[in-house]
């Protein structure tokens, strides 16, 4: 297992570009299911989760091959396969995303339950009402979903939760959607532009949908899907990552390759902590130039701020002058990085579903654990602020959803190597006083 060895107080500057997004890829890759042709991919970010995707997809019989910058080719080669078996779909949630595609192009689907998480409660009750309404014959069976339909109906689906709209449930019921027989409207659809991404891969694979970027997509469907080229956008969370680096770490940065209007809820907040702020067509420039002001914030659905940014914000609001309060309504108990962060020095108190920050004068380098992605990424900013030497272990969450991190901070002149535990002292150094 690889740790990070990081050397805090190094203020960063320089340009870095942004990687393809994670959360497209995935649900990409699994509708090239639906393609009766070869699908290539390009700007597929190489990470663990493009991975495990990949050999879930292979038991699927798509032959998956990653060919160079960042291209990914996908080619069903055996269509007879219709089972995601646990030992893969309980790694990563988000292979639950071929149920739909494979129901809708292979007649049959056999999934894990996905399981639970470390962010919290991860039902799929949205995923399985959509299917339902659109005909699918649906139950669960010793931890599988078993899904069977010669044809889905097109129908009238709602994919509203408690907490905001399902963004792999939608996914799943407009992916297929696109082959069923009639016309489908999902209201409450998911606003995320991943969403709005994997509807044009659909599109241009020949699916019939309009309304993306919207809360109501109507999609007629088509025979058959065939296959394409398409160019998956740029990661919206690692560019706020990067950004946010800039802002606990110091300096001036810019990261190119961004939608920056995938970014507005981030740049606001950006500039509410004081940040100086460049945006451009393609990049966003961010500068430190004054001490960090508190804030208060809420992680909500599309386009408010997202989730999957919380823990890093909340990383960077320890540094700031006075009291933040940060809340998370999509996931209530997504606060695993406090406790790692109370180890650096910060002053983090969880209240239900809502973290209180104190800002302290300056974070200590220590030992801490990653839990989950976006927890690591959060100790790891963290860690480029703090006095002394911080040591992440555990990365490997990390390595799931930000490819090469550690060399996109070490261009931006950040003092961060990754170590194989065990095999190097992961120790902080302890200065000893010498005995009298
Ligand atoms: N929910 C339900 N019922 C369902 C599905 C979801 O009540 O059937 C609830 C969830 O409990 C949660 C809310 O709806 O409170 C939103 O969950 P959602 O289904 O949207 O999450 P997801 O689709 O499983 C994706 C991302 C996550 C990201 C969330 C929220 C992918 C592969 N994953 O998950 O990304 O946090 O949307 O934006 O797209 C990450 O990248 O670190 C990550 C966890």
């Amino acid at each position: 297992m690889d740790a990070f060895r990081i050397v805090g107080g190094h203020p960063l500057s320089g340009t870095v570009a942004a990687s393809g997004a994670k959360n497209s890829a995935l649900p990409i890759m699994a509708a090239s299911i639906l393609a009766d042709g070869p699908v290539t991919l390009e700007g597929v970010p190489e990470l663990i989760d493009v991975d495990m995707l990949s050999r879930v997809l292979y038991r699927l019989g798509v032959h998956v091959a990653r060919g160079r910058d960042s291209r990914l080719r996908l080619e069903t080669v055996d269509g007879r396969c219709t089972t995601a078996p646990h030992r893969w779909v309980r790694r990563m949630r988000a292979s639950f995303c071929v149920l739909g595609p494979l129901l809708a192009r292979r007649g049959l689907a056999v999934v894990s339950l996905p399981g639970g998480c470390r962010i919290g409660d991860r039902p799929i009750d949205l995923h399985l009402k959509g299917l339902r309404a659109l005909g699918a014959d649906l139950r669960i069976d010793r931890g599988y979903v078993i899904a069977k339909a010669n044809r889905l109906r097109g129908s009238h689906v709602d994919m509203l939760g408690p907490s905001g709209s399902t963004v792999t449930g939608t996914a799943n019921v407009l992916s297929a959607a696109t082959l069923a027989e009639g016309r489908t409207t999902i209201t409450g659809a998911a606003l995320e532009p991943e969403i709005a991404d994997l509807g044009r891969f659909l599109i241009a694979m020949g699916a019939r949908i309009s309304g993306l970027g919207t809360s109501t997509l109507e999609i007629e469907g088509v025979d058959r899907l065939q296959g394409v080229i398409h160019r998956i956008i740029p990661d919206r969370i690692e560019a706020a990552t990067l950004l946010l680096a800039t802002a606990i770490a110091g300096g001036k940065t810019t990261v190119t390759g961004v939608q920056p209007a995938h970014l507005s809820s981030v740049l606001e907040v950006l500039q509410r902590l004081g940040m100086d702020l460049w945006i451009g067509a393609d990049y966003v420039t961010v500068e430190r130039n004054r001490p960090l002001a508190p804030a208060q914030f809420i992680a909500r659905p599309y386009p408010g701020i997202p989730t999957d940014v919380q823990a890093q914000m909340t990383a960077v609001l320890t540094l700031a002058h006075g009291e933040s309060s940060v809340c998370d309504q999509v996931f209530p108990q997504r606060f695993e990085h406090l406790a790692e962060l109370r180890r650096l020095g910060a002053a983090v108190q969880r209240e239900g579903a809502a973290a209180r920050v104190t800002g302290v004068m300056h974070l200590t380098g220590a030992e801490v654990t990653a839990s989950d992605l976006r927890a690591s990424a959060a100790l790891v900013l963290a860690g480029l602020a703090a006095r002394g030497e911080t040591v992440v272990h555990r990365i490997e969450h990390l390595d799931r959803g930000y490819e090469r991190l550690e060399q996109k901070l070490t261009q931006l002149g950040a003092r961060i190597q990754r170590i194989r535990e065990g095999r190097e002292r992961t120790q902080p150094k302890l200065r000893l006083a010498a005995s009298a």
